[in-house]
């Protein structure tokens, strides 16, 4: 039976995310401070950048201000020409496209698959052609897209790079290999929404060791300041495109605090998960709900935790009803393809049925770290009375 939570007493509110401190994140950014290494490149960073490329085995990891950013600085690596076009999914984030969009790529919206919502390997070989420079997938809730039927397609295609948009994959594998090992390049979100945070961060993973150099110059507004450092060169001046993609070292040192409690972060996430799967599953089949489904072969990252609706009237009846009850879950991604900017940057409209469906369904309970055992029975008895009010 589901309990009643009209008998429960008022409490605090649960909120969607909350953000944690796991270890010694404020005494390193102390540190970074009082040793006066604060700009980007510091020693922080080199640490963190050393645990992040053990676990990509790249050829070099540059920490950004975002996965926007990193984005971006893949986009320039790609030295985009006029006409060039770039295919990513329609269900993401506006910065998968727009990183592309602003280098000038015009933009082929992809639809997903309903399994892992990650990009339609089958769509996608109806949509190549001689302009696609690159393919962006992302691996949704950190759970790996369809890798091999993705790059099968791609092997038609050589002059088409791949590009992993990792943002919420870190940790995450497909067959034993690392998300964000599998393309030319990959970028990683370190903001406060996702498993590994320091406010707002990133980084983009270099793989091909061609691209190395030319990297660390866009990195360094466009000088080969890195060379000048490592002293490969005598003195350093401007050769380049770039910008100022570079994070702080107090935010690297937040950032490899956090890093280095990464099992203990993975390990809360995965209860938190484990928890309401527990609690939901038993009512799938009678309310008419769906779970987040993990193929095999697939490790995932304990990144969110969603759930698929019967149709956008009850996900948004859900919402409402459990937002009253002080509980904050959110729907996700709208779709990109039928949005002005997507419209504005796109290549030609294509049919993305998948990305509309799943958007108007999806819903994403309260998720972090410290989500308690008592959190969660809170959240899955508002959701279930709700949706079950609802199906009346
Ligand atoms: C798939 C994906 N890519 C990129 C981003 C942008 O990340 P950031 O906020 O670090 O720029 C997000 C943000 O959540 C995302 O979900």
């Amino acid at each position: 039976m589901i309990p009643d939570h009209d008998t429960q007493p008022d409490r605090l509110p649960i909120p969607f995310n909350r953000p944690a401190l796991e270890g010694r994140e404020l005494e390193y950014m102390a540190e970074a401070i009082s040793n006066g290494r604060t700009s980007a490149s510091g020693p922080f960073s080199a640490r963190a950048a050393a645990v992040l490329q053990a676990e990509s085995q790249a050829q070099d990891v540059l920490l950004t201000t975002s996965c926007t950013a990193a984005l971006e600085l893949s986009a320039m690596l790609l030295d985009l020409q006029p006409g060039d076009s770039v295919v990513v999914p329609s269900f993401t984030f506006v910065s998968t496209a727009l990183a592309f969009a602003r280098e000038g790529a015009r933009i082929v919206f992809c639809d997903i698959e309903p399994r892992t919502l990650g990009l339609d390997p089958a769509h996608l070989a109806t949509l190549l052609d001689d302009t696609v420079r690159a393919v962006v997938p992302i691996h949704y809730a950190g759970v790996a897209c369809d890798l091999d039927g993705i790059r099968a397609v791609l092997a038609a295609w050589p002059r088409v790079s791949l590009i992993e948009d990792n943002a919420h994959g870190l940790f995450g594998r497909w067959r034993g290999q690392p998300l964000g090992s599998f393309g030319r390049f990959a970028t990683l979100s370190f903001h406060e929404t996702k498993n590994i945070v320091c406010g707002e961060g990133g980084a983009l993973l270099v793989h091909d060791q061609r691209d190395v150099d030319r990297a660390r110059v866009l990195f360094d507004k466009g000088t080969n300041r890195r060379a000048f450092f490592l002293g490969q060169v005598d003195k350093y001046s401007w050769r380049d495109a770039g910008s100022s993609f570079g994070l702080s070292d107090i935010l690297a040192a937040y950032l490899y605090g956090q890093l280095e409690q990464r099992e203990l972060i993975q390990q809360k996430r995965r209860t938190a998960f484990e928890r309401y799967q527990h609690s939901l599953a038993p009512y799938a089949d009678w309310l008419g709900f769906t779970l987040p489904m993990v193929p095999d072969g697939a490790e995932q990252t304990y990144h969110m935790f969603y759930v698929l609706l019967p149709d956008r009237q009850t996900r948004d009846g859900v919402l409402k009803s459990m937002q009253a009850d002080g509980i904050h879950p959110t729907f996700h991604y709208v779709p990109l393809h039928d949005s002005e900017g997507g419209r504005r940057f796109a290549a030609r409209p294509t049919e993305c049925a998948v990305t509309e469906d799943v958007s108007g369904r999806l819903l994403r309970l309260p998720f972090y770290n410290g989500l308690t055992q008592g959190d969660s029975e809170r959240v899955s008895t508002s959701f279930l009375t709700a949706l079950r009010q609802l199906s009346r």
